[in-house]
């Protein structure tokens, strides 16, 4: 199927590109999604049949300084995507986030919970998501959580401040669910053809930011890594100096994407093995 990749150079986008074979994967300096008539002219010369939006702002606190660029990317840029895509008759797979809600609940959030975002990143995901509907039928949009790969991400922060420091504080009252950007992306096939809608995808368990950290920190001992660190210490959000408001409780429910699939999903410890084993 001829599928176009967006924000190639990100993350996600370098996984995605690796499993769909002949797939178009498009850097922001090819493709900058927030040029409508760029957009236009990319979608109507290459006319795909699927066209995966893995564009987006991702810096969560620089966000809530950088509102306009945040906006542009994460909301107008979506809008320009899913405009076009529909114009050329492509579905549209976006990602967005668990930074939509608020973080409040008890229990995993369902795709049809209320959403309520604390942070300029989640206030702009959600009107991506938004201007998405209104835009296109055709599209599915896939929330997901605590990314992280090959590239800048929560775990690579943490070993490069292990081997610097020798204490590290890192919250424990934020609680969600790790996702290996690799399995996001099997994910992403697995739903190409799912009817349209909104999807929740993570790895499977649930973590706190400290446990990630620990988890990560053992893992990568074992593989013979060394690290300047003594002491991980938990310590609570309100004695951490982020810029942005995040989710205290953001575990998603993937019931919809497994019965949807028939797949199942790995645990977060088991893709953070494959990860140190790719990264050693
Ligand atoms: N990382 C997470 O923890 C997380 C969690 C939940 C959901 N998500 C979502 O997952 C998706 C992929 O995230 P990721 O971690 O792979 O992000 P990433 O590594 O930051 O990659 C995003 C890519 O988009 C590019 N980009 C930014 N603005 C663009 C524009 N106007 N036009 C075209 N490309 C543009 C960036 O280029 P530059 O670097 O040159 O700006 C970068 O290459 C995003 O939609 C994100 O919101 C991420």
């Amino acid at each position: 199927m001829k599928t176009l990749i967006t924000g190639a150079g990100g993350m996600l986008a370098a996984e995605v590109a690796r499993i769909l074979e002949g797939a178009v994967a498009l850097s922001k300096k090819e493709l900058d999604i927030t040029d409508e008539a760029s957009v236009k002219e990319a979608l109507k010369e290459f006319s795909p049949e699927i066209v995966i939006n893995c564009a987006g702002y991702t810096a969560v606190d620089a966000a809530e300084r950088d509102t306009q660029r945040a906006h542009l990317a994460n909301a107008f840029g979506p809008r320009n995507i899913a405009k076009w895509s529909n114009a050329v008759k492509a579905r549209l797979i976006h990602i967005s986030t668990d930074f939509v809600f608020d973080g409040n609940s008890a229990v995993p959030y369902k795709e049809d919970d209320a959403a309520n975002p604390l942070s300029v990143y989640g206030k702009t995901k959600l009107e991506g998501e938004a201007n998405i509907m209104r835009s296109t039928e055709d599209f599915v949009i896939i929330r997901t959580s605590w990314l992280y790969g090959r590239g800048d991400c929560f775990p690579k922060k943490i070993l490069a401040l292990a081997m610097e420091k020798e204490e590290l504080a890192v919250v424990y009252d934020q609680i969600g669910s790790p996702t290996y950007a690799v399995d996001l992306a099997q994910a992403i096939r697995a739903l190409l053809g799912a009817p349209a809608g909104v999807y929740h995808f993570s790895n499977e368990g649930v973590a706190s930011r400290y446990d990630f950290a620990y988890a990560t920190l053992e893992e990568f001992k074992k593989r013979g890594r060394e690290f300047k660190l003594k002491t991980l210490r938990p310590v609570r959000t309100v004695e951490a100096a982020a810029t942005a408001r995040r989710p205290a409780c953001s575990v998603l429910d993937k019931g919809k994407y497994k019965q949807t699939t028939g797949k199942t999903i790995p645990h977060w410890m088991d893709a953070l093995r494959r990860y140190a084993a790719g990264a050693s």
